[in-house]
C-alpha cells in the first residue's frame, strides 16, 4: 500500500511537533514547510527528525522546504503557519494577521495538493478554517480544524488530576468555538464508562470546566512566550491518524454545521466520524439545558469574529 504523504505548512513550535508525532507514529512520509524567509530552517528540522528515525525505529520520509512544489498531491495538510499569542492577548488578537496568512497558504494548497483534506490549526481556529474553506472551494468535509480534541485532552487531564485516576480512563466531549466560550460537556464525560457528574461534586465539576476553557491561556501564561504546542500538535496527530488510516474515530473537530446544532452554516466545534476523505458526519448528541444555552452564546461568539474577518479581508485582500 502506497504511504499517505503529510504535509504541515508552518514549521513553528506547533507544526514541528505534529510533523514529528505524525512521522514517529508511521502515518506517512512528512513534509515540512516554511516560508523562504525561515531559509533551510525546515530542512534542517526534518533531517533531524529523519535522523531519529534510526534510533526510534519509525519508517519515514521527512523532508523540509520552502517551495510548494515538493507539497504536490498530499493526502493531508496541517496548516500551521501564523502567529501565536503573547500573555495578554486573545486568540482573537490574531485574527487580521493570520487571515491574511492563512488565505496566502489556501491559494497554494489549492494548486498543488487539490483532493487533500485539509487541518487548519492557526487562530483564531473557528474563523481560519472559513477562511480556508472560502479560498480553496475544496468540498466542507475535506476543511475541518482542530480545536477539540485538544480541549477536551485538557478537560479530561483535569478530571483524572482530581480523581488521581489514569487519564487513559477518562473520556470527554466539548462543543462550540476554540475561546474562552467553548463548551466542556459534563454530562458526556465519564471515567470508566462512570458519568463525571457521579464521582465530582457539582461545585468543583464547575472549576473544572472553567479551567478547561481558560486551559490554552493557563499554558500561554506559565510559557511567557508563544502557547502551548505539545498537546495541540498530539491533538493535530490524531486526527491525521484517523484520516489515512480510515479509522472513523469520533472526536470534537471544528466542522461545517449548517442544520446541524441549527448553526446555521458556521464552523464550530462538534463531534463528528473522521476518516477517509475528512469528515463523514456530525454526530447529533442531547445538551442540557444550561449547556445548549451556552453552545448558543458560543456559536454567536463565532458568527461574529467570521463578520469581523471577512470585512477585515475585504479591506485588505
Ligand atoms: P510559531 O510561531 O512557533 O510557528 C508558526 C510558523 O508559521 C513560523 O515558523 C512561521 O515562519 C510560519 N509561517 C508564518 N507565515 C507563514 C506562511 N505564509 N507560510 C508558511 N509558514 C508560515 O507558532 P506556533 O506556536 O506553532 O502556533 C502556530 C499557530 O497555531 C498560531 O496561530 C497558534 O495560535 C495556533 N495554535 C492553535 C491551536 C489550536 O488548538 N487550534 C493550538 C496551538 C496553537
Ligand atoms: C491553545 O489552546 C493557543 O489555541 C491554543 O493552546
Amino acid at each position: 500500500m502506497k504511504r499517505a504523504k503529510i504535509t504541515v505548512v508552518g514549521a513553528g513550535n506547533v507544526g514541528a511537533t505534529c510533523a514529528q508525532y505524525c512521522a514517529m507514529a508511521g502515518l506517512g512520509d512528512v513534509v515540512l514547510l516554511d516560508i523562504p524567509a525561515a531559509k533551510d530552517m525546515p530542512k534542517g528540522k526534518a533531517l533531524d527528525m529523519a535522523e531519529a528515525a534510526s534510533v526510534l525505529g519509525f519508517t519515514a520520509n521527512v523532508t523540509g522546504t520552502t517551495d510548494y512544489a515538493d507539497t504536490a498531491n498530499s493526502d493531508v495538510v496541517v496548516v500551521t503557519a501564523g502567529i501565536p499569542r503573547k500573555p495578554g492577548m486573545s486568540r482573537d488578537d490574531l485574527l487580521a494577521t493570520n487571515a491574511k496568512i492563512v488565505g496566502s497558504v489556501g491559494a497554494e494548497i489549492a494548486k498543488t495538493s487539490p483532493n487533500a483534506v485539509v487541518i487548519v490549526v492557526s487562530n483564531p481556529v473557528d474563523t481560519m478554517v472559513q477562511r480556508m474553506l472560502d479560498v480553496t472551494g475544496f468540498p466542507k468535509e475535506r476543511v475541518i480544524g482542530q480545536a477539540g480534541v485538544l480541549d477536551a485532552a485538557r478537560f479530561c487531564t483535569f478530571i483524572a488530576m482530581e480523581l488521581n485516576v489514569s487519564v487513559e480512563d477518562v473520556s470527554a466531549m466539548l462543543l462550540g468555538g476554540h475561546g474562552d466560550s467553548m463548551v466542556p460537556l459534563s454530562s458526556c464525560s465519564s471515567v470508566g464508562g462512570i458519568p463525571v457528574t457521579q464521582l465530582i461534586p457539582a461545585d468543583r465539576l464547575a472549576e473544572i470546566v472553567q479551567r478547561a476553557r481558560v486551559g490554552g491561556g493557563e499554558i500561554v501564561n506559565l510559557l511567557g512566550t508563544g502557547s502551548a504546542y505539545y498537546a495541540p500538535a498530539a491533538s493535530t496527530a490524531k486526527m491525521v491518524q484517523a484520516i489515512v488510516r480510515d479509522e472513523n474515530r469520533v472526536m470534537a473537530c471544528v466542522a461545517f454545521c449548517d442544520k446541524e446544532y441549527g448553526v446555521g452554516g458556521y464552523y464550530v466545534g462538534v463531534p463528528v466520524v473522521l476518516g477517509d476523505g475528512g469528515v463523514k458526519k456530525v454526530v447529533k448528541l442531547q445538551m442540557t439545558a444550561e449547556e445548549t444555552e451556552l453552545f448558543a452564546k458560543s456559536c454567536e461568539a463565532v458568527r461574529q469574529n467570521v463578520t469581523n474577518m471577512k470585512y477585515l479581508v475585504e479591506l485588505n485582500p
